[in-house]
């Protein structure tokens, strides 16, 4: 796939559905991850690849959390599906590291490039993706589930599978209401 076509022209699908990346395809699109820009060489991330039992293991933490938190029955059951949206779902965690010159901000930044660059890589090698985040991805319950220090972050959860639908229309954005030249 040409690059610029796929930068102009790349949309999230939401209905995912198998097979999901696997092998090379899969391995790519986490080395992609790793090509994050990357200030001060602090590679502030961690993927956690949760596939089958991984999903239920995902939904397990999720309904804890939401259990926890005394939450409603109807967001327990909603959580419980959650993760099995798609074949795959790609937790990204920004694992931060103290520099004196690269803020936390920058390395979740950093954290937030990887989920890009992995969804462009599924798009690149014919899967598809959808980046999620939601509530339960700031939650202190789901933060020590995945072991994270206090200012680490997840920063997303990436859907990836193959495609139910055709991807709606890239939206034309009008390049005068975003962009000005000092
Ligand atoms: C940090 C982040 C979190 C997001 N979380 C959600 C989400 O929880 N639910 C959702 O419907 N879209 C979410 N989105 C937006 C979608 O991933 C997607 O970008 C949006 O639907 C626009 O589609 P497009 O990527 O094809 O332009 C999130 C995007 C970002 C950058």
């Amino acid at each position: 796939m040409d690059a610029l076509d796929l930068l102009l022209n790349r949309r999230s699908i939401a209905k995912l559905s198998h097979p999901a990346p696997c092998g090379d395809v899969l391995n790519n699109i986490l080395a992609a991850g790793l090509r994050a820009p990357d200030h001060g060489g602090l590679t502030p991330w961690r993927f956690v690849v949760a596939e089958g039992e991984g999903q239920q293991k995902l939904a397990d933490i999720l309904v804890s959390a939401a259990q926890s938190a005394d939450a409603e029955q109807a967001v327990i059951d909603k959580l419980a599906k959650a993760p099995f949206r798609a074949p795959m779902v790609i937790t990204v965690i920004a694992k931060t590291k103290p520099h004196p010159k690269v803020p936390e901000f920058e390395q979740y930044l950093s954290a937030a490039c990887a989920v890009q660059a992995m969804q462009m890589a599924a798009v690149a090698q014919g899967f598809q993706g959808f980046w999620r985040s939601g509530t339960w991805m700031f939650d202190s319950h789901v933060e020590r589930a995945f072991g994270l220090q206090e200012q680490d972050k997840i920063v997303g959860f990436l859907y990836l599978g193959t495609a139910q639908c055709q991807a709606a229309p890239t939206p034309q954005r009008d390049l005068d209401k975003f962009v000005e030249y000092l």
